[in-house]
């Protein structure tokens, strides 16, 4: 039988216990474990466990990380900016699934809360991963407007219907849940595109003013950039802003069956 074993340093080992929760009046108590690993040490990643009295804390897991590193550990590495599901920039896993840290209410998680980078990518450091092959493969898609037709001196025009063949479409926030989430792109990251650059794909090809639609298909019929979704349908499960990848993927294979018609 073949026997696989993992490269020593890829173990994660138990790491700090921080402030132990201490008698406070009023004080509820939640316990987060957090992924930690810093490039600059030898050490393998481990998971440090914090406390945090949730009545003195905002009601979101990135109010309580924000506040861990306020207040407890100044060198926990994460991204956000908006605070609010706009940026996609806070997107982690968390218990298990990968969703935005700043719209996942503390109390909608039982028990101890668990959080870990997005899976199946490089980290940089502690929560931070390394979105340099997942925007490389955005900007593969060209999401910009191509025409040939010279620009209207205004600006250019759009049915309501069509506008409305973008909804669902323009709506991503690029916050690579999705991509992290799929099995397919777990394999193949380096020549499947991925749900979240295929679901962009899907909004230029399906939008009216743009005349590169032919173009835009031809460099998608490959085995790999496409053809890898298997519609195991994980990246709709898990889209925070509540899109469907999966689904603009299969309009992609359909669209590319119909013109050989
Ligand atoms: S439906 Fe396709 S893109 Fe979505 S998770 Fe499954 S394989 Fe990945
Ligand atoms: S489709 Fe949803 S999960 Fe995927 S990158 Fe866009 S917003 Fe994030
Ligand atoms: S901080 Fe912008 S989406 Fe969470």
């Amino acid at each position: 039988m073949v026997q696989l074993s993992l490269p020593k340093n890829s173990t994660v080992r138990k790491g700090k216990v921080w402030n132990k929760p201490e008698s406070k009046a009023g004080a509820q108590w939640r316990k987060f474990e957090i992924y930690r690993w810093n490039p600059e040490t030898p050490d393998n990643p481990s998971i440090d466990t914090f406390h945090i009295d949730v009545n003195d804390c905002g009601p979101m897991v990135l109010d309580a990380i924000i506040k861990i590193k306020n207040e407890i550990d100044p060198a926990l590495a994460f991204r956000r900016s908006c605070r609010e599901g706009i940026c996609g920039s806070c997107a982690m896993n968390i218990n298990g699934a990968n969703t935005l840290a700043c719209t996942q209410a503390i109390k909608e998680i039982g028990g101890t809360i668990r959080i870990y980078p997005l899976p199946h990518m490089d980290a940089v450091k502690d929560l931070v991963t390394d979105l340099t092959n997942f925007y490389a493969q955005h900007r593969f898609v060209e999401p910009w407007l191509q025409t040939e037709t010279p620009a209207p001196g205004k600006e250019w025009r759009q049915s309501r219907d069509d506008r409305a063949q973008l909804d669902g479409l323009y709506e991503c926030i690029l916050c690579a849940c999705c991509s992290t989430s799929c099995p397919s792109y777990w394999w193949n990251s380096d020549r499947y595109l991925g749900p979240a650059a295929l679901l962009q794909a899907t909004r230029w090809v399906k939008d009216s003013r743009d005349e590169a639609t032919g173009e835009r298909l031809d460099a998608l019929e490959d085995p790999f950039r496409l053809y890898r979704c298997h519609t195991i349908l994980n990246c709709a499960q898990v889209c925070p802003k509540g899109l469907n990848p999966a689904k603009a993927i299969a309009e992609l294979k359909k669209m590319l069956v119909e013109r050989q018609l």
